[in-house]
């Protein structure tokens, strides 16, 4: 995945990603946080079980597909790696409706990012769908020595946020896949408790660019 140029930076998935119908759900996740935090690395670790120490940030916007199989069901993710830089903002945060899930990470070995969390909850919440997964994300934890952040200091933040939360390194392959794996199950969870409950996130859907692939033919995620 190469960064975009800026003629690209509207860019949508793929003639061929997109026609790819070979799936039960499909699943938009957007990956946020301050430039250099590692959301690009992490999206390769996942992605292409790769790393690299050279950083290279992000221009815009770009995106991964992947497809995961939970309880016999394929899903595939379609996930979005942002830029962190704040000329990108308006950009960025016009990818945020529609989103499912957010990865909201910040680094353990950089202050400024854990204190710009808050603010990046904000931006979630007035530019995405209000029953969007949220999943804090401690990374570079392979750098013990100079972390700054401690352990109970995100996990406090994150209950008061409302968010799941797990350290991470991409460096090192730690909590990677789990990250993920645990916000699909949290998406799951929140789409089978809308099919039996009020409805609502699954309206929120139909207005979304969900509608498109993802949620046709579907009315719950069977998880
Ligand atoms: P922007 O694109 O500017 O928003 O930054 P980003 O959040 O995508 O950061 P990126 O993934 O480009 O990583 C920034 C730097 O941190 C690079 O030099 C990476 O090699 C390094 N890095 C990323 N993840 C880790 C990690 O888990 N551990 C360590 N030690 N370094 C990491
Ligand atoms: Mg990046």
């Amino acid at each position: 995945m190469a960064t975009v140029n800026d003629s690209r930076l509207l860019q949508q998935p793929s003639q061929k990603d997109a026609a790819d119908q070979n799936f039960d759900y499909m699943f938009k996740l957007l990956i946020i946080g301050n430039s250099s935090v590692g959301k690009t690395s992490f999206l390769f670790r996942y992605a292409d079980d790769s790393f690299t120490p050279a950083f290279v940030s992000t221009v815009g916007i770009d995106f991964k597909v992947k497809t995961v199989f939970r309880n016999n069901k394929r899903i595939k993710l379609q996930i979005w790696d942002t830029a962190g830089q704040e000329r990108y903002r308006t950009i960025t945060t016009a990818y945020y409706r529609g989103a499912m899930g957010f990865l909201l990470m910040y680094d353990i070995t950089n202050q400024d990012s854990f204190s710009a969390v808050q603010d990046w909850a904000t931006q979630i919440k007035t530019y995405s769908w209000d029953n969007a997964q949220v999943i804090l994300v401690g990374n570079k934890c392979d750098l013990e020595d100079d972390r700054l952040i401690p352990t109970e200091d995100s996990q406090r933040l994150a209950d008061e946020l409302g968010f799941q939360f797990f350290e991470t390194s991409a460096k090192d392959n730690i909590n990677v896949k789990q990250v993920f794996e645990r916000l699909v199950d949290v998406i799951c969870e929140k789409m089978n408790e809308t099919v039996e409950g009020d409805g609502g996130p699954l309206t929120s859907l139909k207005d979304s660019n969900f509608q498109d692939s993802s949620m046709e033919g579907h009315s719950s995620c069977a998880c």
